[in-house]
């Protein structure tokens, strides 16, 4: 057969080396409907539900018994059934409709019914909807920050330089398991040189991660998963009944904690019992609210290929990101995983949740150029910043960062690599040279700084955990090294941890530890000339783009 030009062109475009598969139900691979899925019903019997979805209670699995007797407002669930779901559907894009109303209606439906309610929106409904019933009334950000070289200065560097952008949290994890300690040590210390009040934490092995929080080394936990079957849950050793408890170990400690949950996780797991995507997903948020968990980290995660590649998928993203803020939750709104080679295809995944706001925009925004991102990319990179920081402008949108100067970046790099030098010496961990401190401070990412003594730094880190130190030992390094006031924010965040009042949905802290959440300052969004608008001072930060002309100057 002749060639084509046209096509052979268009056949070498990126968005023709991703991946894509036809709908394939008995497998998962189906976004938001399958012909599987079961039908919404609900039966209470002395506060008790004794059928849902078409399910009665004895042939629950334990997720079904779980959502069922900790996740539905039994009072509330026969009325809300009874409702319509394009009713409920067009209340969530109606400015006359309030949050709260919301909030109370779909607390007594069930997932199935949830499913139905997201099918009846197209994706400018979701967004509208997102725009509403978001918990904070202010969107924000989180950034991931990672290095190859598991480098603790290069990560208070990248700390520093995430917070004075803007990310309200950071997260780390690590290549070497086993330089958790150090990470988190290096994330808290450099995160609060950026900006003070900026919330961090350190993903790993659930009993060092909890260990970390517990030391005050991290201010809130995020990667405590959850499935919707019961196979891939226990094939994860673990029950909804163990991940409250887990919930409840870091809230007992007055960490922040959040979940984790996102489409694809069953069909990866080969265990998605022929149901979509997105009713699984509703099965996940529905543990989550049963375990008592502030928010959720959803809207894929990790999994994105899987929802990517299906017809109507991304749509399914922003639905499953909205059903979590419709259960009350907040929502950390994922873009964290690279998922396709197009730039347009990227950016306009991201679209979706950057538009209407939500609690995180993402929830991971590579601090670090993407090939030392640990978490395996991201969607925006730190190469991405002044795209990300035009887009903000070009829309008047709130996306959660800033632009920044040359002098203040270099300034906070340098600020933050020189405390943990400091912190590192006064408590006898591994040395960090001058010259290292040098280097991370010009430097993009880990191709430009010095290596470090790896058998040294596992041993401080082993350390670490040996003597106990915790985050009061951070505290007195830093007063004892010269480093006043980064003492005094380390120390405000450990007072954080007492009061716990950041524990409240979609808290994040200002820059001088006030609480900003969904219950003090609860999205009140309804209409025009009502909610969070991009205005004054924040107007201004957003304009200052680099490279721009002032007219006045010419
Ligand atoms: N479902 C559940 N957990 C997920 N994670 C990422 N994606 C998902 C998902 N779709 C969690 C895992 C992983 C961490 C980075 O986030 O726990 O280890
Ligand atoms: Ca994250």
């Amino acid at each position: 057969m002749k060639k084509s030009k046209r096509i052979e062109t268009l056949d070498k475009r990126p968005v023709n080396m991703d991946g894509y598969i036809n709908e394939w139900p008995e497998m998962g691979f189906v976004a938001m409907a399958s012909p599987y899925d079961p039908k919404p019903s609900i039966k209470v019997e002395n506060g008790k539900i004794i059928e849902l979805d078409g399910k009665k209670r004895e042939d629950f699995d334990f997720i079904d018994q779980f959502i069922a007797d900790y996740a539905i407002h039994t009072g509330r669930a026969e009325k809300s059934m009874t409702v319509p779901s394009l009713d409920i559907a067009r209340m969530i894009v109606d400015i006359h409709v309030s949050r709260k109303e919301i909030l109370e209606i779909v607390s007594g439906i069930t997932p199935a019914k949830m499913v139905e309610v997201m099918n009846h929106l197209n994706v400018v409904e979701l967004m509208m909807g997102m725009q509403k019933m978001r918990a904070r009334r202010m969107p924000g950000n989180q950034a991931h920050i990672t290095n190859l070289k598991d480098d603790p200065v290069q990560i208070a560097a990248d700390a520093a330089e995430g917070a004075l952008r803007g990310f309200a949290e950071e997260e780390t994890t690590m290549g070497v398991a086993r330089y958790a300690p150090l990470s988190a040590i290096a994330l808290l210390i450099g995160s609060q040189v950026g900006r003070p009040g900026i919330l961090t934490q350190c993903s790993a092995e659930e009993a060092t991660e909890l260990e970390l929080g517990i030391r005050g080394l991290t201010t809130y936990a995020e990667t405590l998963s959850v499935y919707g079957t019961e196979k891939v849950f226990i094939d994860g050793d673990d029950t909804p009944y163990s991940k409250a408890f887990l919930n409840s170990a870091y809230a007992s400690r007055g960490l922040k904690v959040r979940f984790t949950s996102g489409s694809g996780s069953e069909v990866l797991m080969g265990n998605s019992e022929k149901k979509s995507m997105l009713y699984l997903e509703c099965r996940c948020l529905y543990a989550t609210k049963g375990a008592g968990s502030q928010g959720i980290q959803n809207g894929s995660v990790s999994c994105i290929g899987v929802p990517g590649a299906v017809p109507g998928g991304i749509r399914e993203v922003m639905s499953e990101n909205l059903v979590a803020a419709l259960l009350g939750l907040e929502c950390a709104s994922s873009n964290d995983q690279s998922f396709s080679n197009s730039d347009m295809r990227r950016t306009a995944r991201t679209m979706l949740q950057f538009l209407p706001g939500t609690d995180f925009i993402f929830s991971g925004y590579a601090g670090e150029p993407n090939y030392d991102n640990m978490f395996a990319g991201s969607n925006f990179d730190a190469e991405d910043f002044d795209d990300y920081n035009v887009l903000q402008r070009d829309m008047q949108v709130d996306g959660g960062l800033r632009p920044v100067t040359e002098e203040e970046v270099i300034h906070v790099r340098q600020k933050a690599g020189k405390a943990v030098q400091a912190v590192f010496r006064q408590l006898g961990l591994s040395p960090i040279s001058d010259e290292q401190v040098e280097a991370v401070t010009y430097a993009h990412g880990s191709k430009d700084t010095l290596p470090r003594d790896v058998t040294a730094d596992l041993m401080a880190a082993e350390d670490v955990l040996k003597r106990g130190i915790t985050g009061i030992d951070v505290v007195k390094a830093l007063a004892e090294s010269g480093y006043q006031d980064l003492a005094e924010h380390v120390l405000s965040m450990l007072k954080q941890r007492v009061a716990g009042d950041y524990m409240q949905t979609a808290a994040i802290l200002d820059r001088d530890f006030h609480v900003l959440s969904g219950v003090n300052t609860p999205n009140d969004y309804m209409g025009p000339g009502t909610g969070y608008r991009v205005e004054g001072e924040r107007w201004e930060e957003i304009k200052k783009i680099p490279h721009i002309i002032n007219p006045q100057d010419i």
